[in-house]
């Protein structure tokens, strides 16, 4: 049996997406209360439909690049549930798909700015409502892409090894007060995220797109939401109580290859 969750506070960015929204309920059925956050406009029916109980839930709106927006944000989290445990630091974009010689310098600045100034906010926000608590933990979204190389890609390559970056900085920093911060590293997930990269790369072909990444992956398949969940679950649990400053790839072995 997994570690109970039961009454650890969880905040979560990007929680109307595949991986948030998954992540929401997965740690939600074991025990925690919620404070789901995404961008004004996002589809928050399904995690509603999820977690129906509006004292486990609380849905907030914010751009993870507002200060001010975020900051209120952790400010409702700790007024409604008194802490916050759990920090899944998750909201991104994937940005267009372009070589480097072609792609636009305010895509990329785009990208760095959701993907990297946005986990740093979080961090700087959360971090110290966990050092008051002297315990947390924080779960960054980084990706395979945080690691390795991908062609097409380079400005979420680059936020993703930023990610990583401010994961390991956050570790050595924060453990000594008791806050473990780690990073999930996913491979490509089935989700409107992978479609998009997949449309990108080859207009009009994106199942062929798929199938080649696919292939490449020594499961042979992409991964699902809920197996990225099972991993942010764990790490956010006293399972992983000696867990601090780790990168955790959930890419069927892609990294391994
Ligand atoms: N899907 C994959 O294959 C995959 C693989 C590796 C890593 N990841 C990472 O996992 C995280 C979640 O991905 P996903 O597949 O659920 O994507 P998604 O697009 O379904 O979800 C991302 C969420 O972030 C929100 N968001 C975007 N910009 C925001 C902003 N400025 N402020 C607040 N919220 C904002 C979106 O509204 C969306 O709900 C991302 O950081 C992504 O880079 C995804």
């Amino acid at each position: 049996m997994p570690h109970s969750l039961t009454g650890k506070i969880a905040l979560i960015t990007g929680a109307a997406g595949a991986i948030g929204l998954a992540s929401a309920k997965l740690l939600a059925a074991r025990g925690a209360l919620i404070a789901a956050t995404d961008i004004a406009g996002a589809d928050v029916g399904p995690l509603r439909a999820a977690i129906p109980d509006e004292g486990r839930l609380l849905v907030l709106e914010a751009d993870v690049t507002d200060e001010a927006a975020f900051s209120a944000v952790v400010a409702a989290t700790v007024e409604t549930f008194g802490t916050i445990d759990i920090f899944f630091n998750n909201a991104g974009i994937e940005g267009p798909v372009a070589p480097i010689p072609d792609f636009q310098t305010d895509s990329f600045r785009k990208v760095v700015d959701v993907n990297v100034t946005g986990i740093f906010l979080g961090l700087k926000l959360v971090i110290p409502v966990m050092a008051k608590a002297g315990r947390g933990s924080i779960i960054n979204s980084s990706s395979v892409a945080g690691m390795t190389g991908a062609a097409g890609l380079c400005a979420y390559v680059a936020s993703k090894h930023a990610v990583l970056g401010l994961t390991q900085a956050a570790a050595v920093e924060w453990g000594a007060k008791g806050i473990r911060a780690n990073c999930t590293n996913p491979g490509p997930i089935d989700s409107r995220m992978m479609t998009s990269i997949e449309q990108g790369a080859s207009p009009g072909a994106a199942a062929a797109v798929h199938e080649g990444f696919a292939a490449t992956i020594p499961m042979k398949r992409y991964g699902t939401p809920d197996e990225v969940a099972g991993v942010v679950a764990f790490l956010a649990s006293e399972d992983a109580a000696y867990v601090n400053g780790a990168a955790y790839t959930v890419d069927g072995g892609m990294t391994a290859a």
